[in-house]
């Protein structure tokens, strides 16, 4: 019953001493009950920060134990920490090698994080850098509101399914289906990641998109519409396993689900396919390819003889070799002399008529080297293939992209399969679609791009690519972010759909470097442990994430094979070939609120200005005295207030630079240089005392 139902019917009780009674106990029973999704919120979530170093008052946990048992450091000298445990009353004391600890942060406790590079792929050239982070999302999206808030167009999110299969952690600890606060560890776990999401999306127009299973898209659901309030919500229902996975009894899974939160203006852009149908080809409006005979009135070959020519294909293979001169006015066809191996294709018609081609043989060369004429199937009886080519408006229409093409075919002729743009569709909440086959299109995928390394259930990459499109086909400067970043899908995808019409969007991808549970089981017996060398290359962040990146950008493999294969469906181009992207990798890292003095922690926060201000050009790594604007650079950071004079002038002349940062404690005097700087400069404050800049996880601001 609803609250508003509830008042209604104490309305409706007209002894007044009887109403005042009965509202007072359903009082009483509103302040004790929640309304909508019940969970345990309140289990306390911690967080192993690898990288933190080991200082008196942090805790810690012994590194190579998946044992949550807690202490709190209370000295440590050479090397060695002297450990108390706070539930015994700090009295028992015991000693540790530092290198045998781990720093455990429980949510709202202060975090002071950094972002360290760890490697970069740049073949995009002045292009925005596409980032691949490896963290813990949560602190890693806390980071992130620093440079991004209200400002990501489209989250793309493949969270754990929670299958129960020990499919993801909560606390250190792998989740099992017999943990009977599971789907509560779940909830509690994506609630606080999508509160935090939702502070980054733009909220003038931008989407959530979430996919999940059976397992738990009920909740999921739920817990949508309490975070995303006002927001229109929609379920789609995908097929990504065509083969069905079978269950005892039941009916077999072939599909998924994908929610879809629409914030502010955010809408669907039609595409060519309704999703659901393999609309006929008829449908869409193909585009012709002419042949190139030309028959009818005034074809005859007497007409325009320099249009009677040969065309040369391999007399056993088919393919083309040349095209020949025209032939004099009165040589008879059969004098042409064929090069070696070939046939001569002469445009006579089946009763032996001499007609004339469309286009002269410069023409048709020029043609053929574009891809915009081809030849047809190969007539058993003759041999022949009949040239076909694309008519002047039609190749007008390429060169613009308006009609857009899907690579080149075998023989390099262009793959246009219809207009685009020319029919288009609304999408169903039903998707049938063959290239999103996971098996197909994702493991396949990684296969070919990382042979021999094994992930479980990366997305298909056209499904990915599909569903992005609906929501940045139309934004080429898109911000993308995927906080379950897995293999990297979404910045592959992201980077096909730039190809495919030259944008500039930019993906921020975050994922965890951790093992499978069956790879920590075998490297703890092995004698190995999280933050050793041995088990952090076999995470997914090392492992897979940014080798497969690296590969779909470069088109090699870790090995340094060209990829093999091509891709499908829509811009077939080779994989080899990659992408004209640029990438840059990082570590999320921890700085010690101890050890970080006044003014020296600017290396590690470094690369979140550069975020900020468009990932564009180089990172300014070190603090410079007075100021920083390296060549090339498309922010400068004033680091000595006192000279802003100098830094001014110097900007002058820099139309590159579009943003200043400016290191200071005063806001008046930050207010000062920003009134002296150009208009169309966006200007921001940096405090020197970095730990007041970010300074996360303390519940702040929420
Ligand atoms: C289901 S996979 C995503 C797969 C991805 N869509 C693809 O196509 O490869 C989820 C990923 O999120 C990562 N992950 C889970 N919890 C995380 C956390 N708290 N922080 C960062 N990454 C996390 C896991 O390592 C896993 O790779």
């Amino acid at each position: 019953m609803t609250t508003n139902a509830l008042d209604n019917l104490l309305s409706r009780i007209t002894d007044l001493d009887l109403r005042r009674a009965v509202e007072s106990e359903v009082n009483i029973l509103r302040d004790t009950k929640d309304f909508g999704l019940v969970f345990e919120r309140h289990l306390p979530e911690e967080v192993r920060l690898l990288s933190h170093p080991i200082t008196r008052g942090v805790k810690v946990q012994e590194r190579k134990s998946a044992s949550s048992e807690t202490w709190t450091v209370h000295s440590v000298k050479a090397g060695i920490a002297t450990l108390v445990d706070d539930d015994d009353g700090g009295d028992a004391a015991i000693e540790r090698p530092i290198e045998d600890l781990v720093v455990v942060r429980g949510f709202g406790e202060p975090i002071y994080p950094g972002l360290k590079s760890v490697g970069k792929v740049e073949r995009g050239g002045n292009k925005p850098y596409h980032t691949v982070i490896n963290g813990e999302n949560f602190y890693a999206l806390e980071t992130l509101l620093y440079a991004y808030e209200g400002q990501v167009d489209c989250i793309y999110i493949d969270p754990p399914y929670n299958s129960g299969a020990r499919d993801w952690k909560y606390n250190n600890d792998y989740v099992d289906g017999e943990d009977t606060y599971r789907h509560s560890k779940w909830l509690s776990f994506m609630e606080k990641r999508l509160k935090l999401a939702q502070r980054l999306m733009n909220p003038e127009g931008s989407v959530l998109i979430v996919t999940i299973d059976e397992k738990e898209y009920l909740r999921l659901g739920l817990l949508l519409e309490q975070v995303f309030r006002g927001c229109d919500i929609q379920m789609v229902s995908s097929v990504i396993n065509p083969s069905g996975s079978s269950r005892q009894g039941r009916f077999a899974r072939t599909d998924e689900y994908l929610f879809f939160v629409f914030i502010g203006s955010a809408n669907i852009t039609p595409w060519t396919t309704d999703m659901l149908r393999d609309q006929s080809e008829s449908a869409r409006k193909k585009v012709r390819w002419s042949s190139l005979i030309r028959n009818g009135e005034g074809s005859r070959r007497t007409r325009i003889p320099s249009l009677f020519y040969p065309i040369f294909i391999g007399k056993e293979t088919g393919d083309f070799h040349s095209v020949g001169e025209p032939l004099a006015r009165d040589a008879l066809a059969d004098s042409v002399v064929c090069p070696p191996e070939t046939l001569a294709m002469l445009p006579i018609d089946g009763s032996g008529q001499e007609l004339m081609w469309r286009l002269h043989p410069p023409t048709l060369r020029d043609y053929l080297s574009k891809g915009y004429a081809k030849f047809g199937k190969r007539d058993n009886k003759t041999g022949f293939r009949a040239p076909q080519y694309l008519q002047r408006g039609t190749i007008k229409k390429v060169e613009s992209g308006e009609i857009k093409t899907l690579g080149r075919d075998e023989e390099d002729a262009m793959v246009i399969e219809f207009e685009e743009g020319a029919k288009t569709y609304s999408p169903m909440t039903v998707w049938n679609r063959v290239s999103h086959s996971a098996g197909d299109h994702g493991s396949a995928m990684l296969k070919a791009l990382i042979p021999g390394r094994k992930f479980p259930f990366p997305k298909s990459l056209y499904a990915v690519e599909d569903t992005l499109r609906f929501f940045v086909g139309d934004k080429r400067d898109a911000l993308i972010l995927d906080f379950f970043g897995g293999s990297g899908t979404t910045t592959h995808a992201v980077a096909r759909l730039n190809r495919q019409d030259g944008g500039r969007r930019r993906s921020i991808l975050v994922t965890n470097n951790e093992v499978s549970d069956d790879e920590a089981k075998a490297l703890r017996k092995a004698g190995h442990y999280p933050g050793q060398l041995d088990w952090e290359t076999l995470g997914i962040f090392e492992h897979i994430t940014k080798p497969r990146v690296t590969a779909a950008v470069t088109g090699r493999t870790p090995d340094g094979h060209a990829v093999a294969g091509s891709y499908k469906f829509t811009d077939m181009s080779p994989m080899a070939e990659g992408f004209e992207e640029n990438i840059e990798f990082f570590e999320l890292t921890y700085l010690d609120h101890n050890s970080v003095a006044r003014g020296k922690a600017f290396e590690a926060v470094a690369p979140l200005l550069w975020m900020k201000f468009g990932a564009l050009g180089p990172i300014i790594t070190k603090v410079k005295k007075p100021f920083a604007a390296p060549a090339g650079s498309t922010y400068a950071v004033l680091f000595d207030i006192n000279r802003w004079p100098e830094f001014v002038e110097a900007l002058r002349d820099r139309e590159e630079v579009r943003y200043a940062c400016i290191v200071t404690d005063s806001l008046a005097q930050f207010q000062q240089v920003v009134a002296e700087m150009p208009h169309t400069m966006g200007v921001s404050m940096l405090y020197e005392d970095y730990l007041r800049n970010f300074e996360i996880n303390t519940g702040a601001g929420r």
